[in-house]
C-alpha cells in the first residue's frame, strides 16, 4: 500500500454507451483519488488478448472479446492510498448479481457479460495493464490542490 499507488480502471463499452462515464468518474474523484490518465479508445484484439491473458482458454473468452470490441472503452488511471483495493471495492463484485447496492456494478448492472467496468486486481496487474493501455507520456504528473484535504 502506498500514497502513490496506481490502478487501471476501464469503463467497458456498455458503461460508455449507457452514459455512465460521469457517474463513474465522480465516484473515484469523490472518494479522493487523483486522475492520472484518461482516454476514450477502441480496443483491438491483440491488446485484449494481452490484457486478459489468463482468461484466453475460458469458455466465455470469445464473448468477453466481442463485448470489449463492441464500442469505445474509457481507459483511466487513478492514483492514491490503497487505490487498487479501494477501486475494486467501488466497483463491487465481478458478478453484478453478487455486488452490493452502493457499488458501481451493484447499482447499474445485472449481467456478468455486461458488468460495466474493469479494475486491476493487484498492484502487479495494475502496472501491467497501465503499460498496455497507456504510453508513459500519457500519464500526467501533477499535484492536485485538493489532495492535502484528503
Ligand atoms: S475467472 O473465471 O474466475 O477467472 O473469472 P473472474 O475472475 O470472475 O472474471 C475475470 C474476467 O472475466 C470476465 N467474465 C466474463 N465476461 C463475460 N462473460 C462471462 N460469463 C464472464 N465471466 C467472467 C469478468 O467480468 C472479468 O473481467 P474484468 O474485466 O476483469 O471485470
Amino acid at each position: 500500500m502506498s500514497q502513490n499507488e496506481r490502478t487501471f480502471i476501464a469503463v467497458k463499452p456498455d458503461g460508455v454507451q449507457r452514459g455512465l462515464v460521469p457517474e463513474i468518474l465522480s465516484r473515484f474523484w469523490n472518494k479522493g483519488y487523483k486522475l492520472v490518465a484518461i482516454k476514450l479508445t477502441l480496443a483491438n484484439e491483440d491488446l485484449l488478448r494481452e490484457h486478459y491473458a489468463d482468461l484466453t482458454s475460458k469458455p466465455f473468452f470469445p464473448s468477453l472479446l466481442s463485448y470489449m470490441l463492441s464500442g469505445p472503452v474509457l481507459a483511466t488511471v487513478w492514483e492514491g492510498k490503497d487505490v487498487v483495493k479501494q477501486g475494486r471495492a467501488l466497483l463491487g463484485a465481478t458478478n453484478p448479481l453478487a455486488s452490493a447496492p452502493g457499488t458501481i456494478r451493484g447499482d447499474f448492472a445485472v449481467d456478468m457479460g455486461r458488468n460495466i467496468i474493469h479494475g486491476s486486481d493487484s498492484v502487479e496487474s495494475a502496472e501491467k495493464e497501465i503499460g498496455l493501455w497507456f504510453k508513459k507520456e500519457e500519464l500526467v504528473d501533477y499535484k492536485p490542490t485538493l489532495t492535502s484535504w484528503i
